[in-house]
């Protein structure tokens, strides 16, 4: 049973604002309300059993690893990520557990964030989307989400004091999209603040962040939680928002919220709304249907959920003469340490005991019914000497060119990528690198498997004919890159973030981790391909791109606005090959037309879709009238501005296949005039304009159209320094903004 604020003293009601030990908000015995437990996350359960290391690995109780988001963003199957949902939320409940800490959707800005394994994109649609769907999943079974790292976490480095310095709008529509999103459409019952400041500010004493936006803005109704030490000042958090701090603080901090109730630098009232929300919290926790989720958990079919996940996870990113499937009969030599030690989720607070592991090399030997010849290929070892490399490769050699085909499994050992730490560059290690191209001598049948938790560079991208992104996948990626190799499943992922040739051609390239914990997001709004596309860079592989064993085509999209001014965008698409696939269609959309700086075409909606061989579906996807609104900085708002936005149905962000126009009215803002209003600014006001075209006509007669374009820029106060008489002047301007003293109709 939980009580009211009313029954609490004010040390009740402070010492619930903050845990108790690592993962636990503490009971209050007296009126009967229990402890909660929040634990980890994102991508499965991470329960310690007692105590906890924090960070340990030792102690969890076993649960499914499903994909990590780096995984499950390329699954672009919103459907898909709220199954993942569910089954983390019924693990979670027969756990105890009430809160499991994620989904994470902070934007991939660079490729070097050690932690871009736990974000699902580097776009705030999909990771929006996907990450409404994990949120819904895991709720409707009764346990609470933590939707974090709330806001503007992009890198490791430095990450309990940098400043993120983010203009308003790369923040609005790039950063704090898709956490929008997610509260609007799911409602998580938590969101966690992140370490890190913004523009300045510690985002746990943000009254801007976490009460103006969160909740002001976009009607979050949950309870904000610290990251685990993300509090600064206590007092000042609770002011600004944060209900929850975590982990413990041995009463200390329940004592300044006291303390400063009573000497009134905070009013009680603050502290009666956060210990509400954290009763509200326990009341959702004990009177849900987790209550009646009985165990024990069918690991059997969570398995079978994470292959499935983790086989629509992977991107099929070339296939050159259909190399892959493989035949059944085919001789396959299955190369490199990944093949029997897999990486299948990437290392800190998110690291599951998993049920059990799938290894890729007994996968294939299970699906295989030719000659499987293991080689190792490369230690993984840092120590390792070039001799020991050497003869791995030699041996590795030797087995390529006695099979078949060679499948080679690379990727980036544990080591290189982590929470806590950002990357330096995006290689593979030498001696991988080496053992590929010597590979593929040996035998130019050879299918690269990459595993990596952030994109690596693909040097040899050119000289295999196969190459299949297998990110991290989670317990069962093994025997889904077996049904992968083999056909059992067709490849149906796309890139969620772009693949670069070079980290020196990467957006963030000159302003990341930034220095004297001030981080400058300089490159705004262009983001992942919003930068290479704006820029008309080559990349390794496109933002969207992944191929499938079958082929598709796209017919002519058409569009309609609905009555609600949302947008439905309609294409028949056929799969043309000979078997069964998967395809994600994608809608950009662009403004040709409009007044401010936008990338050439973002992301709006999408769709995953399944064919059989020969079928046509129609498809209709919806965009939202929302997500074509810009940040207007004059108004401190969304605005969306009027005009023909082509949108374009499209494979991948590279891959157009067909363009639709479609006129949207604009939304109806615009500024009274002032002296500071510019003379082109007030020839365009519906009313204002004609008067002051008029009067420019008449004193320049012919030169009027020249005048104006030299002097378009001038501010209407400025106007009597072209002469023409003080007073004369004085009384145009007072009629032009008399006349435009209301916005423009
Ligand atoms: C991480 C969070 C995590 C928390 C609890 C922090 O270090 O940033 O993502 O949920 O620890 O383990």
């Amino acid at each position: 049973m939980t009580s009211p604020v009313t029954d609490l003293t004010l040390e009740e009601k402070a010492s619930l604002t903050s845990g108790a030990g690592f993962w636990f908000t503490k009971p209050i015995e007296r009126v009967g309300v229990p402890e909660l437990m929040l634990t980890d996350g994102p991508h499965g359960l991470r329960k310690q059993r007692v105590g906890g290391d924090h960070l340990g690995l030792g102690d969890s109780v076993p649960a499914t690893c499903f994909p990590p988001a780096v995984a499950l963003g390329s699954s672009w199957d919103a459907d898909l990520a709220y199954r993942v949902g569910e089954a983390m939320g019924t693990e979670a409940a027969i756990e105890d557990v009430a809160v499991l800490l994620g989904p994470g959707i902070n934007i991939k800005r660079s490729p070097l964030c050690g932690r871009n394994f736990e974000y699902l994109s580097e776009d705030p649609v999909i990771s929006g989307v996907l990450g409404a769907a994990i949120v819904k999943g895991l709720q409707s079974r009764g346990v609470g989400a933590s939707l974090k790292h709330f806001a503007a976490n992009n890198q490791e480095s430095d990450r309990m004091r940098s400043s993120s310095d983010i203009d308003p709008r790369p923040l609005r529509e790039i950063y704090l999209r898709g956490f929008q999103r997610v509260v609007e459409d799911a409602q998580p019952w938590t969101v966690m603040c992140s370490y890190n400041r913004l523009n300045g500010v510690y985002t746990s004493e943000d009254p801007w962040l976490l009460t103006q936006v969160l909740r002001e803005e976009w009607g979050f109704e949950g309870l904000v939680v610290s990251d685990w030490g993300a509090v600064n000042d206590r007092v000042a958090g609770l002011a600004a928002g944060l209900d929850l701090e975590m982990p413990t603080s041995d009463g200390r901090t329940d004592a300044q919220l006291v303390a400063a109730v009573r000497d009134g630098s905070l009013d009680e009232s603050v502290v009666d709304v956060a210990a509400g929300r954290v009763l509200d919290l326990v009341r959702k926790a004990t009177e849900s249907v987790a209550a009646d989720i009985a165990g024990p958990v069918d690991v059997d079919a969570h398995h079978a959920l994470a292959r499935e996940a983790a086989a629509r996870s992977i991107v099929l990113l070339k296939n050159d003469d259909a190399l892959l499937p493989l035949a059944a009969d085919t001789s396959v030599a299955v190369i490199g340490a990944f093949a029997t030690d897999p990486r299948y989720q990437g290392a800190g607070s998110s690291q599951i005991v998993p049920t059990r592991l799938d290894v890729p090399l007994d996968e294939i030997r299970r699906l295989a019914d030719g000659e499987v010849i293991a080689a190792e290929g490369f230690s993984i070892d840092a120590d390792a000497t070039e001799a020991q490399q050497a003869a791995l490769r030699d041996e590795a050699v030797a087995a390529a060119s006695a099979a078949d085909v060679a499948v080679l499994f690379v990727g980036l050992p544990a080591r290189l990528e982590s929470e806590g730490f950002d990357r330096t560059d995006i290689d593979l290690p030498a001696a991988q690198l080496e053992l590929i191209d010597a590979v593929v001598a040996a035998n130019p049948r050879t299918a690269v498997v990459l595993a990596n938790g952030g994109v690596v560079a693909l040097p040899f991208a050119d000289r295999v004919p196969a190459l299949v992104e297998g990110w991290l996948l989670g317990q069962a990626g093994g025997g889904a890159i077996a049904d992968v190799l083999f056909g059992v499943a067709s490849p149906s992922g796309k890139l969620a973030e772009t693949i670069p040739l070079r980290i020196e051609d990467t957006p963030a390239y000159l302003d990341f981790p930034g220095e004297f914990s001030h981080v400058r997001y300089g490159e705004g709004l262009f983001v992942g391909y919003r930068w290479y596309d704006a820029r008309r860079m080559p990349v390794a592989f496109p933002f969207g791109h992944g191929l499938s064993y079958t082929t598709f085509s796209y017919g002519d999209a058409s569009a309609r606005v609905a009555a609600d001014g949302d947008i439905e965008v309609s294409v028949d698409l056929t799969n043309t090959g000979s078997r069964a696939g998967r395809e994600i269609v994608q809608v950009y959309a662009s403004l040709p037309s409009g007044s401010v700086q936008r990338p050439v075409r973002e992301l709006k909606a999408f769709a995953s879709v399944d064919l059989d061989a020969g079928q046509t579906r129609s498809v209709t996807l919806t965009v939202r009238r929302a997500d074509l609104a810009y940040w207007d900085v004059r108004f401190d708002s969304w605005v969306v501005e009027g005009g023909d936005y082509e949108l374009t149905v499209a494979a991948s962000s590279r891959d157009v296949r067909s363009t639709v126009t479609v006129e949207v009215s604009g939304d109806d803002v615009s500024l009274p005039l002032t002296r500071e209003s510019s003379v082109a600014e007030a020839l365009e006001h519906a009313e204002a304009g004609p008067i002051l075209r008029d009067a420019l006509g008449r004193a320049m007669g012919d030169g009027a159209d020249e005048l104006i374009a030299m002097v378009g820029s001038l501010p209407l106060g400025r106007l009597s320094m072209f002469g023409g008489g003080h007073e004369q002047t004085q009384s145009l301007i007072t009629a032009v903004l008399d006349a435009g003293a209301k916005p423009s109709a």
